[in-house]
């Protein structure tokens, strides 16, 4: 696992989080605190609100009641204060979401040239380092159509990158990629964690978990119902949804 020497500074604390779908409760009385510097896997059941807790976090969902706070501020209803507070939180989700129109370097520069203000020359300049750093700055001047989904996705991290975000949500990064190249996404996030990146990962690979996670938390029902270290939670999980949950994914 890897050691974080950063500070207690919770960079994400969530309250007494409710979220309805009418009358369906998909999130009940989330409590969770997320430190700088701090990576968490969330992992459960089909249906169990892992993504809709990745989306009232950067507030593509509202809550119902509780409170979701961001490095401390608590989430604005909307306007500017939202846009902003928004572009902490970087989120990277199982389809690629790039602009198909857009070249991967416009795809990059676009949201530091609208949101961040910075200039053109400035944000390509940018965007060609994080394009580097993910492995993809020779595909540059190519549509997304024309890369791997592997490929695309280091993109669409580098995209979220680009706009400086406090923390990094991954909604199942990887799971709509073929094998080959799970690996090449997945040790882009393991280096990010390593940086120091704050990352909240919804994802089955635990792998990764085991590589790169400081708590995995388990969730059922709209519920937390188990947080552990990785391996704690892998080899000696403690509830019986758990112990369920694992004995599924582990036989596949
Ligand atoms: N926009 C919506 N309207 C109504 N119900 C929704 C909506 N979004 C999610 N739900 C319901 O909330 C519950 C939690 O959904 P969510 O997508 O968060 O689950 P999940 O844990 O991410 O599942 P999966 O592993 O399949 O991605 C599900 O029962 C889902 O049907
Ligand atoms: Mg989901």
């Amino acid at each position: 696992m890897i050691q974080h020497t950063s500070e207690q500074r919770p960079l994400v604390q969530m309250r007494q989080v409710q979220k309805f779908f009418g009358d369906f409760q998909a999130l009940k009385d989330i409590d969770l605190d997320i430190q700088a510097g701090e990576v968490v896997v969330v992992i459960g059941p089909s249906g169990s609100g892992k993504s809709t807790l990745c989306r009232t976090i950067n507030r593509l969902e509202t809550i119902d009641s509780g409170e979701i706070l961001i490095d401390g501020e608590k989430l604005p209803e909307e306007g500017a204060r939202l846009a902003k507070l928004r572009s902490d939180v970087g989120m990277v989700f199982q389809s690629f979401n790039l602009f198909a129109h857009k070249t991967i370097l416009e795809n990059v520069t676009l949201g530091p040239m609208k949101v961040r203000r910075l200039p053109a020359a400035k944000a390509k300049e940018e965007a060609m380092a994080l394009l580097e750093r993910v492995g993809v700055a020779h595909q540059a001047q190519k549509y997304p159509a024309q890369l791997s989904g592997g490929q695309q996705q280091r993109v669409a991290i580098a995209r979220a990158l680009a706009m400086k975000p406090k923390v990094m949500l991954f909604d199942e990064p990887t799971s709509a990629l073929d094998p080959e190249m799970i690996n090449e996404v997945l040790d882009v996030m393991v280096t990010l964690a390593k940086e120091g990146m704050t990352m909240v990962v919804v994802t089955h690979e635990m792998g990764f978990a085991r590589k790169a996670a400081n708590r995995v938390v388990f969730m059922a029902d709209g519920q937390i119902v188990e947080v552990a270290e990785p391996e704690e939670f892998f080899t000696n999980p403690q509830s019986a949804r758990a112990k369920d949950f694992l004995s599924k994914i582990l036989t596949h």
